[in-house]
This record gives structure tokens, C-alpha cells and sequence, in this order.
């Protein structure tokens, strides 16, 4: 019989079959090749290509020495535009380069940063734009990608929500100049901490390979001061299992997130992001944004009330990143820029979903709700 009070949190993460895991370590151990590139390492880069549809994939220990790395890869100085609705990590892959984040509002819809408002915050000290593809909804790249030209602009997207997000049958990962993703446990598909950077020329595959490896070329000469972000042979082989596995678990996302609109359409007060259309999803998040006037409740009532059923929904993303101390005296970070990711970061909640939720789980939160 279903536990009534079973804990239910945000996520869970999905393990491969342990039976399968341990060839891989007899492997390793066989081998005693551990990290810096190894087999594995080859292996899984060329099988992530290949799943992704991208050219040229370099792996990370985690997607925010992805972001630092890209930026430094393409000398990123000065101004960056950016959003505030994010992991605190965006920005601060920014502030680790010594660059100013310059937040500009998101769009209502898909909570990604608004291309309209992009054009207003460029100064002559501006260099990029840093756009997130918010939940693994794409960002209107077209438009982002014309406004970067039009004022000679580098395009490094956080894709950390990106994993599997295809546009008319084509990686988003293929647009920008670079973009980075994150392979933590909590993400659809992860190599428990983990991340990449993709990219479109082989010499910028190896700038980026030397980078996360000291800024090492060769066994003698160190041209840059380069980080140590290396992904190492035992997550290599996990994720090379993950990726044997990970259709079904985007197959079983996307069941619950159906599930989910079906049961909570018509709430009053309580809307959800609709599928984007020609977008091939791999449904990383469940958020509802919730008007206290309408649902009768506030959404921090509701994440209260939820918590006292054991059901552990999460604020993502509140606060916003530029309410956060570091960042809040930036004038772009001034809540009047900011009106709409301001009010959404008020009435968002992520609802619980990973690959195991089952369906009485999901009946149960939905109740709650009603
Ligand atoms: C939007 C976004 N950017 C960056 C990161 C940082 O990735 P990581 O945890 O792999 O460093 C995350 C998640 O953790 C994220 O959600």
C-alpha cells in the first residue's frame, strides 16, 4: 500500500544498475587510468556528440567550471547582459572573470531572458550576452543571435536545463558561440557532478582541453592560466551508462509532466508553462506560478503547506540572483529594471519529478493543490 506520509523531494536521482556499473570499475582498476583524459573520457565525449547532434563536446567536472571556462575561452572582459532568473552559478561564472554582470528582465512566458529589452542595457564596455535556456525551454536564439551580430557580441549560453533540447529537430546546443551544461545528479542526465562545454571548431576544442587542464599544451609549455576541471574516469563510466538509459528516463518525464497538466488544468490562480511548440523536450523541471489573489493562497502558503505533507517542492529560481548580496547594488539589479522576473520569482514553484515519482505520488501533490 502507498505511505501516505512518504518524504517526497524535488528530485531524485536515477542510478544505473549497479550489476552494470561494476565491469566498468574492474575496467578502471585493470587499467589504474583514472582521470586526465582517459578512455572513458574519449569514449564518452564521442557517444555525447553523437546523442547531442553537436560537433565538439569537452567534458567538465561541473557545469560552473563549464560557464567560468567559456567565458575565459573567448576572453570575455568588461559587460556582460545577463538574467537575474537563474542559478546563482550564471553569474557568478561573471564575477569569477572579473566581469560586471548587467541583469535585463525575462519575458512572461518561458521566463527566459527578453531579447527586446537586450538592446537597452549595451554600453560600450558590453563584450557578451549570457542567456539561460530557463527549465530547458529555449531562449529565442534567432533574435539574441541577430541582436550579438548586429552589435559585435559573444553568445555563451547557460544550457545546464538544455540536456536533449532540440528545435525543429536540431540541438539549441548548436547556437551561441559556446554553450555550457550541467551533469549534476540532480539534472536529467548527470555523471553525479559533471558538465561540458560545446563548440563548433576543433580548435576551439583544444583551447578549451588545455584550459581545464592547468592550460597545459603538451607535456612543457603552459600557455594560459588554465583551471583544473578534468571529469574523471569513474563519472565518465557512469555517464556512459546514464546515456544508455536516459531516452527512457526523458520518456518517463514527460509522462509526468502531462500527468501533472492534466491534473492541475482549470486550478484557478495556478498557471504552467505550456510545450513549446517544434521543441523536442527533456522536461528537467515542473513549474507552476501561482497568483495569490486567484489560487486564494500565497505561493509560499502553498510550499509551506505542501512541506507539512512531506512533499519538498522548491522556490526555483528564488530569491532572484541579483537580490543576492554580491550582486544587489548593481543598478541593473534595482527591482524596478527587473518588474517581471521580480513578480515571477514571488510566484514560482517547482513541483517534484524524477524518473521514480510514482503516480499515486503524483495524485497526492495534486490533491494537496486542489
Ligand atoms: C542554470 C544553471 N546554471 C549553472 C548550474 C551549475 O551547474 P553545476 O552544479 O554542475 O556546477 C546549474 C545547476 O546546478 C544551473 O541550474
Amino acid at each position: 500500500m502507498d505511505n501516505p506520509n512518504k518524504q517526497i523531494y524535488v528530485t531524485q536521482p536515477c542510478l544505473p544498475p549497479l550489476e552494470e556499473f561494476l565491469p566498468y570499475l574492474q575496467q578502471i582498476w585493470d587499467n589504474k587510468w583514472l582521470t586526465n583524459n582517459g578512455k572513458l573520457h574519449q569514449q564518452l565525449e564521442k557517444e555525447l556528440a553523437g546523442y547531442l547532434g553537436v560537433k565538439y563536446i569537452s567534458l567538465f567536472s561541473n557545469g560552473t567550471l563549464a560557464l567560468i571556462t567559456a567565458l575565459q575561452a573567448l576572453n570575455v572582459q568588461g559587460e556582460v547582459i545577463t538574467t537575474p532568473f537563474s542559478f546563482v552559478a550564471t553569474t557568478h561564472s561573471l564575477w569569477w572573470n572579473k566581469i560586471t554582470p548587467v541583469f535585463v528582465d525575462i519575458e512572461p512566458d518561458y521566463l527566459n531572458l527578453d531579447p527586446a529589452r537586450i538592446e537597452a542595457a549595451i554600453t560600450p564596455r558590453t563584450t557578451a550576452i549570457m542567456p539561460v535556456h530557463v527549465y530547458g525551454n529555449p531562449c529565442q536564439v534567432d533574435e539574441i543571435q541577430r541582436i550579438a551580430d548586429k552589435h559585435g557580441l559573444r553568445v555563451i549560453y547557460d544550457a545546464a536545463h538544455a540536456f536533449g533540447v532540440k528545435i525543429d529537430g536540431e540541438s539549441v546546443l548548436n547556437w551561441g558561440d559556446l554553450s555550457a551544461l550541467s551533469f549534476h545528479a540532480t539534472k536529467v542526465y548527470s555523471t553525479i557532478e559533471g558538465g561540458a562545454i560545446i563548440c563548433h571548431t576543433e580548435d576551439m576544442k583544444h583551447h578549451i582541453d588545455n584550459l581545464k587542464n592547468f592550460g597545459f599544451r603538451g607535456e612543457t609549455i603552459v600557455e594560459e592560466p588554465g583551471i583544473n576541471a578534468k571529469l574523471n574516469e569513474v563519472q565518465a563510466a557512469y555517464g556512459l551508462l546514464q546515456l544508455k538509459y536516459v531516452d527512457g528516463f526523458i520518456f518517463k518525464r514527460k509522462a509526468i509532466t502531462e500527468l501533472y497538466r492534466k491534473l492541475l488544468k482549470g486550478v484557478r490562480g495556478l498557471r504552467f508553462l505550456s510545450n513549446m511548440e517544434n521543441v523536442t523536450q527533456g522536461f528537467p523541471y515542473f513549474p507552476i506560478l501561482i497568483d495569490e489573489a486567484e489560487f486564494g493562497m500565497s505561493r509560499d502558503a502553498l510550499y509551506a503547506k505542501l512541506k507539512e505533507n512531506d512533499i519538498f517542492a522548491r522556490r526555483y529560481f528564488y530569491p532572484l540572483i541579483s537580490n543576492f548580496e554580491p550582486y544587489r547594488e548593481l543598478s541593473s539589479a534595482a527591482p524596478d529594471n527587473l518588474p517581471i522576473a521580480t513578480k515571477i520569482a514571488e510566484q514560482v514553484l517547482c513541483l517534484p519529478i524524477y524518473v521514480e515519482l510514482q503516480e499515486s505520488d503524483i495524485m497526492r501533490i495534486c490533491h494537496i493543490i486542489h
